[in-house]
């Protein structure tokens, strides 16, 4: 295995790219989706499911990491993998982001962000050097700068502001992070729904010469037509030889269309999330199964998946699973959705490879569209 950080392109189609990271814990296919992991666990998920599905590398958060079971005590116990049984790549959010919107009372300055921790209201202080040095305490594969993502709307100034300080907080980043032959610091561009303020951040970051560029302080609040348009205006601007993440996105639709713009990687909750609510992605679009029509179909929510969770099991006892809120339920649903996402992204990657991305994402999105049979 490779003992650098190493990241080629194998085919282009169009904007959109199939990649592969190299590094020590493992390789990365990309366009990559990554199951979020916040608290060193997939909600609901056995990590052995995890990797049956098809996931290369997972996501962990540095704030909910920090404040319990804390960075020192992960770092005593083996680090992040040896905790958590997950031996692949992980890819750490460096904090900014979950202090934002989860913690109380905050105060950003210069140096940093103090804030009290939303679990027990105890103090804490995040500042660039501290975010890394959990990172490194955790053991992560890929860490981020801390950044400041501005919700949307927000005045340009208060945008520009935050972009100006994540670009601080990058050098700071990089300098903390110093040379880690076998792992990565990405930057994150900021800039809100402002074109310039993306393009001025995006070149910043690419003469900072960083690992891998993630596009950030998107799906914040804006339509999904501002996304696209500040995904192409921003990824013309970072280096081509370098992996693109698109951070907390998204949808199996905003997936395609980020793809379609040359993103390589991507997080979110969604299907975590929807799972633990009753909500079922498929091939023919989103099903609810918490609706009364599906008390008596004795049909699987997609007989031609090869995850049992789809294949073997009726919707009728998903159907009286979620209804009485049983933990199995979370269970099948999660790893319905998380199996459907990552065989999106292994149809992603074939298409591109093979030259047909537009095509395939066509007769995917037809599939959503003409809806549940
Ligand atoms: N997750 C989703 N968006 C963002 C962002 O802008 N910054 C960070 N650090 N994490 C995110």
């Amino acid at each position: 295995m490779n003992d650098n950080f190493s990241f080629s392109l194998i085919a282009t189609d169009g904007k959109a790219r199939r990649g592969e990271i190299s590094m020590p814990r493992g390789k990365i296919r990309t366009p990559a989706f990554m199951p979020v992991g916040t608290g060193g666990t997939v909600k609901a998920m056995y990590m052995d499911q995890v990797r049956g599905v098809g996931a290369d590398i997972i996501l962990g958060n540095t704030y909910h990491l920090m404040l319990r079971p804390g960075a020192e005590r992960v770092a005593r116990l083996g680090g992040l993998h040896e905790f958590a049984r997950w031996p692949h790549p992980i890819l750490t959010d460096s904090g900014g982001f979950q202090v934002m919107s989860l913690s109380k009372l905050r105060k950003l300055t210069e140096q940093g962000v103090t804030f009290r921790s939303h679990i027990d209201g105890s103090p804490y202080e995040m500042s660039p050097e501290r975010s890394i040095e959990i990172q490194g305490l955790l053991d992560s594969d890929i860490q981020m700068q801390l950044d400041e993502c501005t919700a949307l709307p927000a005045d340009a100034k208060e945008i520009e502001r935050a972009m100006e300080l994540s670009l601080r907080w990058a050098e700071r980043c990089k300098t903390a992070f110093g040379h880690q032959p076998g792992k990565a610091m990405f930057g994150i561009v900021q800039g809100g729904d402002i074109a310039p303020l993306r393009v001025r951040s995006a070149q910043a970051l690419s003469a900072m010469d960083l690992k891998g560029y993630a596009v950030g302080g998107l799906a914040v609040g804006e339509p999904q037509a501002v996304m696209l348009d500040m995904l192409d205006i921003t990824c013309p601007e970072l280096p081509v030889e370098k992996p693109r993440y698109l951070m907390g996105v998204g949808t199996p639709d905003d997936i395609l269309k980020s793809v379609a713009r040359g993103i390589d990687m991507f997080d979110c909750v969604m299907p975590t999330r929807a799972g633990r609510h009753g909500l079922a992605y498929t091939r023919r679009g989103k099903i609810n199964l918490r609706n009364a029509r599906h008390a008596d179909d004795p049909r699987p929510l997609d007989e031609e998946s090869d995850c049992p969770a789809a294949r073997d099991y009726s919707r009728a006892y998903l159907h009286h699973l979620v209804r009485s809120q049983e933990a199995l339920g979370a269970m099948l649903l999660t790893w319905n959705n998380l199996s459907y996402y990552q065989r999106l992204m292994q149809d992603i990657r074939d298409a591109i490879a093979a030259g047909q991305f537009q095509d395939r994402a066509a007769v995917i999105t037809e599939g959503w569209v003409r809806g549940d049979l």
